[in-house]
């Protein structure tokens, strides 16, 4: 799309995550990033690219690898690429959400190690869904799919919690607001779909675990500084929840010592959006989001102002 459009584009050739001096070079004299989560754009990339830079098109719906006060301060636009991945994201929570109850992984792993030898009444014991309650942490759009799927595929029971109570949420999925001490204490499964802010960072820890059931199951597709991950690894080990289902990860990609040691938790590579119509889409979305700044208009998924 940009070198239809006539631009020149220069794409990292590696597959492979961009080491800061060789992201440092690249950007220079760009008037277009196109920015993974995974590479942080702060003042001084977006000092060494130029003041000709107009946009960050952040491939994410995330932006938190963003610094837009940096960017608002330059005028620099920053988007993001929300909806085209919600769907995604939320089917994705859903199945580590069945696969962690139903203990997928650690079966697999069973049968593999060559631990099966017959069928057992008290085999590999899983948890119930029918009926139980689903406590979301954000209510925004990927929050509000796993509440419709949740509730109406395994007529699951809602309750959320946000800075704020969304009535359309409630309305399309009878969900009940809650506080977030509350939604712990009466939640069967525990998903968060908040953004990573100043304010969500460490949003749960050893205090949050406590309060939730020991039967209580803990998912997280959103991003991992949301959690406190030792504090996680002690709630997991000590059994103080029944288990955990982890897409992201607070220092990604590197795992809190004993983490990968458990039987009780699923671990996946930040891979909840993860699809190839879902990455055409949110290629198109961020590709749009720049030949728009770059046609001198007001790009379509402006996160910064
Ligand atoms: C996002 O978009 O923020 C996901 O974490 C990766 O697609």
């Amino acid at each position: 799309m940009l070198k239809k459009a006539g631009h020149t584009v220069t794409v990292y050739p590696k597959d492979a995550i961009i080491l800061r001096a060789e992201l440092l070079k690249g950007v220079r004299g760009a008037h277009a990033i196109l920015s993974m989560l995974t590479n942080r754009i702060d003042e001084a990339v977006l000092r060494t690219a130029g003041p000709q830079l107009k946009i960050v098109a952040n491939y994410a719906v995330g932006f938190d690898n963003i610094d837009l006060a940096a960017a608002k301060k330059r005028g620099v636009f920053v988007t993001n690429t929300p909806d085209v991945l919600t769907d995604s994201v939320a089917v994705f929570t859903y199945t580590l959400m069945l696969a962690i109850a139903k203990r997928i992984a650690e079966a697999d792993r069973f049968v593999r190690s060559g631990k099966y030898r017959g069928w057992g009444p008290k085999l590999l014991l899983g948890a119930a869904t029918l009926g139980r309650t689903v406590g979301i942490v954000g209510a925004g759009r990927i929050g509000s799919t796993v509440a419709q799927l949740t509730k109406g595929g395994l007529g699951m029971k809602i309750v959320y919690t946000d800075v704020k109570r969304n009535r359309e949420f409630e309305a399309t999925t009878g969900a009940t607001f809650k506080t977030l001490t509350t939604l712990l204490k009466v939640s069967d499964y525990v998903t968060l779909h908040v953004p990573l802010l100043q304010s969500t960072h460490h949003l749960i820890g050893t205090k949050q675990f406590k309060t939730m059931k020991k039967t209580a199951f803990f998912i997280n597709t959103a991003r991992g500084p949301i959690v406190d991950e030792k504090a996680l690894v002690q709630a997991l080990k000590t059994k103080r929840i029944a288990g955990a289902a982890i897409d992201v990860y607070e220092n990604e990609p590197k795992l809190t010592p004993g983490l990968a040691k458990l039987e009780n938790v699923i671990l996946t590579p930040h891979i909840a959006s993860a699809g190839l119509e879902t990455r055409q889409r949110m290629s198109e979305l961020a590709a749009t989001n720049i030949l728009q700044a770059l046609a001198g208009k007001k790009p379509k998924n402006l996160v910064s102002y």
